[in-house]
């Protein structure tokens, strides 16, 4: 075993904090068994106590030990998508930890397919419940820089994997209701379930299931500097305000720079939905640090292929603007 995951597999047994990437961002992991170390992920990311953790697993041959009665539905997507980027909702097996699951009956399962988070949870042998690796409420992180600022030395070791190639977090699937429902749009989009299941899952109204879903509060992902999505026209608009203001401005935007000036910074986004989700919170956390009156960014485009990223966008603009951690 090489020396950096085998001193990971150490702490987690010891019930300490590892940070390790994924494809769709950083988790801060504990052992999923171990419900003080469960206790630690909650202090270190100043996460309220009742909002349940995904536990993620080293292949599918591990769920029944963590949920039961698992329907046939949870097999075929497990064997279409996994290890990959989503998240299914089972119910739990008894023994799993109420720090885990919220005190729910059931449990968030996925097995990531990054290949050193592949390499940690086979070496664990074991479920590592991890959240995204943020403080409470905040952009979550896609290199191990990130997962640094935002965590500082409240986490033991984090292990460097670069940055995650997905940059939104999982598609939550929840298969505990009898219908399949879609909790939080990721990168397995609605119609891509819909191909291995035949049908459609249902989706919930954004502000339905908070905070049992805690994705689902809109003070997430969310810059300090004040969020406000536009429209190309709406951009030159709010960009000429700002600067009679003299106001700093932040832009992301797809096109090339509009406006040349002292007060402006301007990047430019991907044009496609994968590329832009990939950059996304690298960019909303540089564009942050500028310390801008304001941060405008061009809506992407309405549609299935954008759903995920501009979910994720609605509730940055939503929570941006705060002092602290809501
Ligand atoms: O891509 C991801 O899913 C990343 C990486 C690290 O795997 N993890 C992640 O975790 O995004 P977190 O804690 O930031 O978001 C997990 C979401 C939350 O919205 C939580 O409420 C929901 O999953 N969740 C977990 N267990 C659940 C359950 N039993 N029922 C409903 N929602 C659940
Ligand atoms: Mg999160």
């Amino acid at each position: 075993m090489r020396p950096e995951i085998e001193r990971a597999v150490a702490l987690l047994r010891r019930g300490e904090l590892v940070a390790f990437p994924t494809e769709t961002v950083y988790g801060l992991g504990a052992d999923a068994a171990n419900p003080a170390a469960v206790a630690r992920i909650f202090a270190a990311k100043g996460r309220p106590a009742d909002h349940p953790l995904i536990v993620h697993l080293p292949a599918a041959e591990h769920l029944a030990r963590w949920a039961r009665g698992i329907p046939a539905e949870a097999e075929q997507l497990a064997a279409a998508f996994w290890p990959g980027p989503l998240t299914l909702i089972l119910k739990r097996q008894p023994q799993v930890p109420n720090a885990v699951t919220g005190g729910q009956d059931t449990v968030g399962l996925r097995v990531p397919s990054h290949p050193l988070a592949l390499e940690l949870l086979a070496a664990f042998d074991g479920g590592v419940a991890a959240p995204s690796a943020n403080r409470f409420g905040r952009i979550s992180p896609t290199t191990a820089a990130h997962v640094r600022e935002e965590l500082g030395e409240r986490v033991p070791l984090v292990l460097d994997g670069g940055a995650c190639p997905v940059g939104i977090e999982s598609t939550i699937l929840d298969l505990s209701r009898g219908v399949p429902v879609l909790l939080r749009p990721g990168a397995i989009s609605a119609a891509d379930i819909a191909r291995v299941l035949g049908s459609a899952p249902e989706t919930v109204a954004p502000h339905a299931e908070a905070p049992r879903v805690s994705g689902s509060l809109d003070a997430h992902y969310a810059p300090r500097t004040p969020l406000q999505l536009v429209s190309s026209d709406g951009l030159l608009f709010a960009l000429r305000n700002a600067l009679v203001a003299g106001e700093r401005v932040a832009v992301l935007a797809p096109t090339a720079q509009a406006i040349g000036h002292d007060l402006v910074t301007w990047k430019q986004s991907p044009a496609e939905p994968a590329g832009f989700a990939h950059e996304l919170y690298a960019s909303l956390r540089e564009l942050d640090a500028l310390g801008c009156a304001r941060l405008l960014v061009q809506q992407p485009p309405a549609g299935e292929n954008w759903l995920a990223v501009n979910d994720r966008l609605r509730r940055a603009a939503a929570g941006s603007g705060e002092d602290d951690e809501t």
